[in-house]
Order: C-alpha cells, then structure tokens, then sequence
C-alpha cells in the first residue's frame, strides 16, 4: 500500500490507471477507522480494480463550537486497517494542501441541508459537499462509496453528483451495528461506559417506528410519538429529532405509504448520535 498526500500526485495516479482502463475506487474518511469502515472498504475492494481510502479530518465541515481539535486520529492504526483489506492508496492530504490560501469556493444544496443536521449545524453539508467534490476532482473514481449512518449525507452526496455531472457512481453501504444495535461512529469513544450502555436507546427508538410501519401503522404522527415514548424510557437522552421522512427528499411524512426513512438524533450529555432505519409499509394483499 502506498501513501500519497501531494493532491497532484493523486491525480497523476489515478489519470494513469484510468488511461489504462482500470476502475478506480474511492471510500472517503475522516479516520479514526472502525467496522463500518471496514465494512465500506471490502464493499469497494468487491467493486473495483484500484482502491483508495481518503483520511482527511475536513475542518470545514467542523462549526466553531464542534470538536475540530479533539476528534480522533489513529493514523497508524487506519493505515494498518487499510494495508489488510487491500486498500492500494491511503490519500492523506494536508489540510494546506486542501485549502490553500485563497481557497473561496463553497459548494451547496440549499434544500437539502436546511434541515435536520443541518439545523443543528449550519455549515456541515456545505463543509462536506466542498471536501467530495475536491476529493472527487483529485482522486478521480468511477465509483465512491459512502455509509448508511450518514444518512442525510448520502443523500447529499447523491444529489451533488447529479447536478453537477461529475460521473461518480456513489454506492451507500447499510449501517454496521455494534452486537446491541448502537451504530459505529468514530465518536461513540467520547461516550463513557454508562452512556455507552444507554445510547442503544436512540436505534430501539427507531426499531419501534419501523416495527409499527410494519404492522401497518401508516400516520407520521402516530409513529414518531412511538418513537418519542420509547426514547423518554431512558432520561439520559435529549431529543433533538426524530422523524418520519421521504428517502429522497428528508420532506416529514404525515402518512406513510411507501418506504421511508426513520431519521433521529439524539444527545448524551455533551455527545451528539445520529442514527436511521429504513422501513416499508406491509404489502396489501389484493
Ligand atoms: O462521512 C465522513 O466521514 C465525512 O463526512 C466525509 C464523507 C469523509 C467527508 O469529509
């Protein structure tokens, strides 16, 4: 495995290979590598010739008040991951060389990040849609692929690529889960082992919404209450939302009648957990 971290030679590489036929990959990181990651990178090893795994902790996608400085980095450890499930290129770009001064272009998606996280985050989605669309300009892959727990992302992603053609074609990888159902993130560490324990709470919230979708029950209003109760179960958690949304759009749904998304965030003491299920109404039998 190589390590690349000039963004001229990661261009250089991959214009390469590409004259050469060769598929390239690209499974984009912050670091801080765990089993979802893992999970991503054998998804795209399957998908592709040539693999690259980007760690660049963005700072722009970062408000003043989030944890910029504090996030983990366990380089070593993340190249280790990646050498073992033949990751051919670690891209690992300084953040001078990713924003150099001068740097002014922003790109965003209005309607998509107005809501949810981005309501508790008002610079994120722009932060993240600038850091893929430039990661896509270097590392020039034909397909990227991106996790599921990141739902709103994904979408955001999807979108980005559309509008602005640049021929990626994004792959979303569902949630890898802990053995009691939590969802990998980099910043469960910041949970201690009592908050650890609780945080569950957020995925059996979302459990009950998409079991009761499935039994049929179809008002939006009924099923985020379900979600709300089982979450109030556990006083350690604050709501920020829970809701019942289009998959395509995150637009509220005030009657399900075809697959949604259950989307809810909530905070434990100063940690902040996202987390979605899909779910789909029972079929009618005619
Ligand atoms: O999901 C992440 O880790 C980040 O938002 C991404 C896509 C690598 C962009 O910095």
């Amino acid at each position: 495995m190589k390590i690349i971290r000039s963004p001229r030679a990661m261009t250089a590489w991959s214009e390469q290979l590409r004259r050469e036929g060769v598929k390239i990959g690209l499974v984009p990181t912050m670091g801080a590598l765990h089993e979802g990651h893992r999970a991503l990178i054998r998804a795209a090893r399957l998908r592709c010739d040539a693999l690259v795994a980007s760690i660049f902790v963005n700072p722009k996608q970062f408000g003043p008040q989030e944890d910029l400085a504090k996030y983990p980095r366990t380089i070593s450890q993340d190249r280790a991951l990646c050498k073992k499930e033949g990751v051919d290129i670690c891209f690992e770009p300084t953040v001078e060389a990713m924003y150099p001064s001068g740097f002014q272009t922003m790109v965003t998606l209005p309607a998509i990040a107005r809501r949810w996280e981005g309501e508790v985050r008002p610079h994120h989605f722009s932060g993240v849609a600038t850091v893929v669309t430039k990661l896509f300009g270097i590392v020039r892959p034909q397909l990227a692929l991106f996790g599921q727990k990141d739902f709103q992302q994904s979408v955001l992603v999807r979108q980005l690529v559309k509008d602005l053609n640049l021929g990626v074609e994004i792959v979303v990888h569902p949630t890898v889960r802990e053995a009691d159902g939590l969802a990998m993130s980099s910043r469960n560490i910041y949970l201690s082992s009592d908050d650890r324990i609780r945080a569950v709470t957020l995925y059996r919230g979302l459990q009950a919404g998409a079991e009761a979708i499935r039994r049929g029950v179809s008002d939006g209003a009924s099923i985020q209450k379900t979600m709300i109760q089982t979450i109030r179960g556990e006083p350690a958690l604050t709501i920020d939302y829970l809701s019942v949304c289009g998959p395509d759009t995150l637009e509220p749904l005030s009657a399900v009648t075809s697959r949604v998304v259950l989307l809810g965030a909530v905070r434990i003491e100063s940690v902040r957990l996202i987390d979605n299920l899909l779910a789909a109404p029972p079929r009618r039998s005619s």
